[in-house]
């Protein structure tokens, strides 16, 4: 086939048994498309062999002897291509990313959450693109605070969290709830002693989260491209180092629709690369470095 490289030894090595699986430039544009019409990500040329080397073992498992005939094989099967999306997300993140994000929470939001809850109404809180799950448990740590006691009377009262990512393989990790312990040493200390508990693993040590914060967890497999199941709105959307890897129309267009889902005065908190623009500046006011709030609050 003209045009057609085959993997680097390097990635072949990586990937034994698939070298019969020609990988041409035309079988990563196939793959770039089906996953920009699928998820929203843009792949970069840059990205070339690293969705070779994600791509191959399932290449390989197919029994099919190219990427074209495995490409083909999608049409009718979505569970592989389930798969697929999740072997080509990047799923990067680990506890108390951006602390500024959790500061501002703690100090500014969780006040007035505190303040409904103790009313009686629901919180309801959305990490959308959880990946692995580390962003919804610093959250939901946050949320409960650093006495225990405290906290699981909280935990007893209306609140309500979603969190949701397109790659089941992240999903698997963020329902398992743990940890390696070296993982967890980014949280303020006064959280990991109320919230993390010994995980039982031979090997390194590893901390899982607290049965009573992961009561509090529902983790739904989501694509955010496609219709969103939730008619509530929320109090507070964290999508952060999602939009990244979107074009500008779909990044406009997704910001919008965070804000038509968030409550009035409801915050929304996106990537420290990321930015609001398009039409959800007019529903949104910024209220500190990548932190929004819904208008048309009292
Ligand atoms: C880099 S991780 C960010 C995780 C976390 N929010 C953080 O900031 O640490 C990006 C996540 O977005 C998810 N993602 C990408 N496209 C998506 C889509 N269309 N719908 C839902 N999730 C998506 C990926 O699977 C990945 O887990």
């Amino acid at each position: 086939m003209q045009g057609s490289v085959a993997p680097s030894s390097d990635s072949q090595s990586m990937v034994p048994g698939v070298s019969p699986a020609i990988y041409g430039e035309a079988d990563f544009r196939r793959i770039a498309g089906l996953i920009h019409a699928e998820t929203g990500i843009v792949l970069s040329e840059r990205k070339k062999m690293l969705a070779y080397s994600r791509l191959a073992p399932l290449v390989r498992r197919s029994g099919l002897t190219s990427f074209g005939a495995f490409l083909d094989s999608l049409r009718d099967d979505p569970r592989t291509m389930t798969e697929v999306v999740a072997a080509l997300t990047t799923n990067h993140t680990y506890f108390h990313r951006e602390p500024h994000h959790f500061e501002h929470f703690e100090t500014v939001v969780r006040p007035e959450l505190l303040q409904r809850a103790q009313a009686g109404a629901d919180v309801r809180i959305w990490s959308a693109g959880c990946s692995t799950g580390e962003e919804i448990w610093t959250l939901m740590m946050v949320l409960l605070g650093r006495d225990r006691a405290a906290g699981l009377k909280l935990a007893r009262g209306r609140l309500i969290a979603l969190a949701s990512d397109i790659s089941i393989n992240a999903l698997a990790g963020a329902r398992a709830a743990h940890y390696p312990a070296s993982a967890l040493e980014a949280l303020p200390e006064p959280l990991r002693r109320a919230w993390c508990v010994p995980a039982n693993a031979a090997g390194e040590p590893r901390l899982g989260i607290d049965p009573a914060v992961q009561a509090l967890v529902r983790f739904r497999e989501l694509n955010l491209m496609g219709e969103w199941p939730m008619n509530r709105a929320f109090d507070v959307i964290f999508c952060r180092n999602v939009m990244i890897y979107f074009d500008i129309a779909t990044k406009e267009r997704l910001v919008e629709r965070f804000a038509r889902q968030l409550a009035p005065g409801g915050y929304l908190y996106i990537g420290h690369s990321e930015r609001v623009s398009g039409a959800a500046t007019a529903l949104l006011e910024p209220v500190g470095p990548t932190i929004y709030r819904r208008k048309g609050h009292a």
